[in-house]
């Protein structure tokens, strides 16, 4: 049975857990060994006790690496790939298009590697996917942290001093983390705008109870798997203007628009941050991609023209102990998807094995990654 070795994550800002102790149990009443790197739970409200009660060792760093199944969130650092044994698999986000350093030094230490990011967005794995699990937790963040920064409230209210009108909420972007912070925005009371460049989301929009912002599309728009994969300069500024109107008069503006692989799209530019009230809040959920809006800064507040940026760059992590949870889940259900009676069966008919296995002993199974992945060009 395989052996699995959870690090504690290094990255900066991180507060999550690849592993939780109920999962942990799950995974050891299975058959398979689950190590754990002293305090990798600690900030998520795990301690070592917790996960030794339920049959996890805790081992230091080294170690933990030398586990023939490595479970982690972010993709590992270079010191980290250098403690990797040889044939080892690594069970991580990767980024594999836009994080080609990391994956030349994985493939040159002959590793197998999965990438979490990259398992098919169908039925069948929706019960492993961790962008989505993600998303919906940051989405629901972006709402609440948006509404501590307001100084207004979301709903309506009605009092003997006068009535409070609803806050309006124009949202960028319904995919999963835009559809929770539709969904969260409601159920507090706004008002809530909305604006995507894929057709299909509009009825999903409307289900939730937001107005869906109509731009006219046009040919440049390309969508692969339900991602967009590119959209022209003239439509972006057709979007800005319809958008503008509903903008100017938002309370909180909620951006989530992303490109699979490419920088975000730049919705929000400084010229209509100048046409925008004072007080208004915008909370650039892309910020780690870019930034939708051209004054986010990463991990800061920013006050431009009486308007408050939120730039927060890992969401999810601001709410360790739901996100682990789920996150483990999605991994448990990963690692028992791959494996049969312990040992991985690399079963490349398996469109999710297929879509997710970057590297076998290091060899480059993606072929959009063969021109950028080159080993051999790797000195040290
Ligand atoms: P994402 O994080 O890649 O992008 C967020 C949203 O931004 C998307 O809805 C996208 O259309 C939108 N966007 C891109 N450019 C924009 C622009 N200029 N203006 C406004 N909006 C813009 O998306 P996410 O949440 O990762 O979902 C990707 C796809 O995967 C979706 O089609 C989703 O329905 C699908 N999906 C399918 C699942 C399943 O079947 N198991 C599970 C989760 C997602």
């Amino acid at each position: 049975m395989l052996n699995i070795g959870v690090p504690k994550e290094s990255a900066d800002h991180e507060s999550r857990v690849a592993m939780t102790p109920t999962i942990a149990k799950q995974l050891i009443n299975k058959g398979f060994k689950v190590m754990l790197e002293s305090d990798a739970g600690l900030l998520s409200n795990f301690s070592n006790k917790d996960y030794e009660d339920v049959g996890v060792t805790i081992e230091k760093k080294e170690n933990i690496y030398k586990a023939e199944v490595i479970a982690k969130i972010n993709p590992p650092s270079k010191d980290e790939v250098k403690l990797m044994s040889k044939d080892a698999t690594l069970i991580s986000l990767l980024f594999a298009q836009t994080n080609t350093e990391i994956i030349n030094l994985l493939a040159k230490q002959k590793i197998s590697a999965f990438s979490l990011d990259a398992i098919p967005r169908t039925s069948l794995a929706q019960s492993m996917d961790v962008l989505s699990s993600q998303a919906n937790l940051a989405g629901y963040k972006a709402v609440i942290l948006g509404g501590a920064e307001m100084g207004k409230i979301f709903p309506m209210l009605m009092t003997s001093a006068g009535t409070i009108k609803p806050a309006t909420v124009v949202i960028f972007g319904a995919g999963v983390a835009g559809l929770q912070a539709i969904a969260t925005a409601k159920r507090l009371g706004a008002n809530v705008w909305v604006s995507d460049i894929r057709p299909e989301t509009k009825e999903q929009v409307q289900s939730l109870g937001g107005k869906f912002i109509e731009v006219e599309g046009d040919s440049s728009i390309k969508t692969e798997g339900g991602y967009v994969k590119g959209v022209s300069d003239e439509f972006l500024k057709k979007q800005q203007e319809a958008v503008t109107e509903k903008v100017i008069n938002a309370d909180l503006v909620i951006t989530t628009a992303l490109i699979p692989g490419k920088k975000a799209p730049l919705l929000i530019p400084d010229e209509m941050l100048e046409k925008m009230k004072s007080g208004t809040v915008i909370v650039d959920m892309a910020v780690s991609q870019g930034g939708n809006c051209a004054s986010s800064e990463l991990n800061k507040v920013v006050t431009k023209n009486g308007i408050k940026i939120v730039g927060e760059g890992n969401l999810p992590a601001t709410l360790p102990i739901n996100a682990s949870e789920l996150l483990a889940k999605n991994i448990q259900n990963f690692i028992q998807h791959l494996t049969h009676e312990g040992q991985f069966k690399w079963d490349m008919d398996d469109e999710i094995t297929a879509g997710s296995l970057i590297l076998k002993d290091g060899d480059i199974i993606q072929d959009y990654l063969k021109k950028s992945v080159q080993p051999e060009l790797i000195n040290s």
